[in-house]
C-alpha cells in the first residue's frame, strides 16, 4: 500500500538549495518506484529568511514543521551575519528550531564506503571497517545554556555548560537501543576530568548501562577520543555525547570517511523529525554545482527509514547512493585529482537513476510475499 506523507523542507543558505533538490529528486524518484505519495512544501530559514521576512526562523516556517509527517533541511550560515548577535544570525534558527520541535536526538552515521576505501586520508588497513554512530545530545549544553553574554568593549564574554539528569537519561537510553541493534558498544564521550557536567554525565550513562546489560559501556575522554577516531576508528559502535563535543566529533568523522559531504544525520524526538546533512553552507563553493549531494540523498534516506518507516525504501536509497559510487561517480570533494568529476545535478542524476532501477523486496523474495498470504 502507497503511503502518503507531508515533507516540509528547508532548503536554507549557501550550497543548501542545491543539495536539498538532490534530495527531493531522489524522494521523487522513491515515490514513483514504490507506489508513495510525498506531498512537499517550501519554507523559508536562516539567512534567506532573516533576508525576506527579518528572523531566522520565520512562524509560518515553524507551523509547517510541527504539523509535517518530517522536516528535511539543507544548510544554514552566511558570513554577512558574522558579527550579528545570536538570536539574529542564521544558525540561531536552526538552533530555535530543534529546540522548538525537541529533537533531542541527532543521529550521524558515519561508515566507509567500499569505493571510497582510499579517498580519505587514512591508510586503507586503518579505515577498513569503519562503521559508527555518533548520537549526538542535540537540544542542551553549551549551546543553549544561560547565563550567556558577550560585552566586546569590557573584553568579557560568558558560556554555560549545562545538563540535568533527565537530558542525560534519554540520550543514553537512545544509544544503548542503537547499539542493541549493532554491534552492542557505546563509547559515552565526556572531559570528567576538569567538568563538573561530565561527571554527571558519566554518573548517568553508567547508571543507564545497568539497564542493558548486553551492551558494553566504556568512558573516554573527548581530547583521547579525538585522537581515537584517528587511530582505530573501526573501534567505535555508537557514540554518546554532549551537543558541542557531538558537533565537533562529527566533522572529524566526515575527514575520515572522505568528506564531510558524504554525511547525513537524524534528529529525532517525540514529534516529526528534523533530517539535515552533517556539513554546513559553503558560501565558497554555492550556486556553482559543486557541492556533494550524497550527504543530503542518504539524509532522505534516514527520513524515509526514521521519519516515515519506510525501512525498505531507506535501504533502496542507501544501496543506489553505493551503486552511483561503485560505477566510478565521484562529485569534486571525492575525485582524484586530474580526473573528472560530476556536478552537484549530475550526481544527483546518477543515484535516482539507481533508485529508478531497484527492484523491491516483493520482486526479488517471492517466498516472502508467499507466506504473508499464507493461510496460518
Ligand atoms: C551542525 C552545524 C550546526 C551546529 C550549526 C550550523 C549551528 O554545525 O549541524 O553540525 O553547530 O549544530
Ligand atoms: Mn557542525
Amino acid at each position: 500500500m502507497g503511503k502518503r506523507a507531508r515533507i516540509a523542507v528547508l532548503p536554507g543558505d549557501g550550497i543548501g538549495p542545491e543539495v536539498t533538490a538532490g534530495a527531493v529528486a531522489v524522494l521523487k524518484a522513491v515515490e514513483a518506484r514504490f507506489g508513495h505519495t510525498f506531498v512537499f512544501s517550501e519554507w523559508l530559514l536562516g539567512a534567506r529568511a532573516l533576508r525576506e521576512k527579518g528572523t531566522p526562523l520565520p512562524e509560518d516556517t515553524l507551523a509547517a514543521c510541527r504539523d509535517a509527517d518530517a522536516v528535511l533541511m539543507g544548510a544554514v550560515g552566511d558570513p554577512a551575519y558574522d558579527l550579528a548577535p545570536y538570536d539574529q544570525r542564521p544558525e540561531y534558527g536552526l538552533l530555535h528550531l530543534r529546540k522548538s520541535l525537541g529533537v533531542y536526538a541527532n543521529i550521524r552515521p558515519a561508515r566507509l564506503y567500499r569505493a571510497l576505501a582510499d579517498a580519505g586520508p587514512l591508510k586503507p588497513e586503518v579505515a577498513r571497517g569503519l562503521d559508527l554512530v555518533v548520537v549526538r545530545e542535540l537540544t542542551g549544553g553549551l549551546y543553549f545554556g544561560t547565563p550567556r553574554s558577550i560585552d566586546l568593549v569590557a573584553g568579557t564574554a560568558v558560556n554555560t555548560l549545562p545538563y540535568t539528569r533527565p537530558e542525560i537519561e534519554r540520550i543514553a537510553e537512545m544509544a544503548f537501543r542503537l547499539a542493541a541493534t549493532r554491534r552492542n558498544k557505546v563509547t559515552s564521550v565526556d572531559k570528567s576530568n576538569v567538568l563538573e557536567t561530565s561527571r554527571l554525565w558519566r554518573a548517568v550513562t553508567t547508571e543507564v548501562a545497568k539497564r542493558h546489560p548486553d551492551v558494553t559501556l566504556e568512558h573516554q575522554l573527548v581530547d583521547s577520543c579525538a585522537m581515537s577516531l584517528v587511530l582505530f576508528p573501526s573501534a567505535f559502535d555508537v557514540l554518546v555525547t554532549e551537543n558541542l563535543f557531538g558537533d565537533i566529533l562529527s566533522d572529524e568523522c566526515g575527514a575520515l570517511v572522505g568528506s564531510l559531504g558524504l554525511l547525513p544525520s537524524a534528529s529525532l524526538g517525540d514529534g516529526p523529525g528534523l533530517f539535515e546533512p552533517v556539513h554546513g553552507s559553503a558560501p565558497q563553493i554555492a550556486g556553482r554545482d559543486l557541492a556533494n549531494p550524497i550527504g543530503a540523498i542518504a539524509t532522505a534516506a534516514m527520513l524515509l527509514g526514521d521519519g516515515l518507516g519506510l525501512h525498505e525504501e531507506a535501504a533502496a536509497v542507501h544501496r543506489a547512493i553505493e551503486a552511483a559510487l561503485e560505477k566510478g561517480a565521484r562529485t569534486a570533494d571525492l575525485a582524484l585529482k586530474g580526473t573528472r568529476a560530476l556536478g552537484t545535478r549530475d550526481m544527483t542524476r546518477a543515484i535516482a537513476d539507481e533508485v529508478a532501477a531497484a527492484t523491491t523486496t516483493m520482486e526479488t523474495a517471492p517466498g516472502r510475499e508467499a507466506a504473508c498470504g499464507a493461510p496460518q
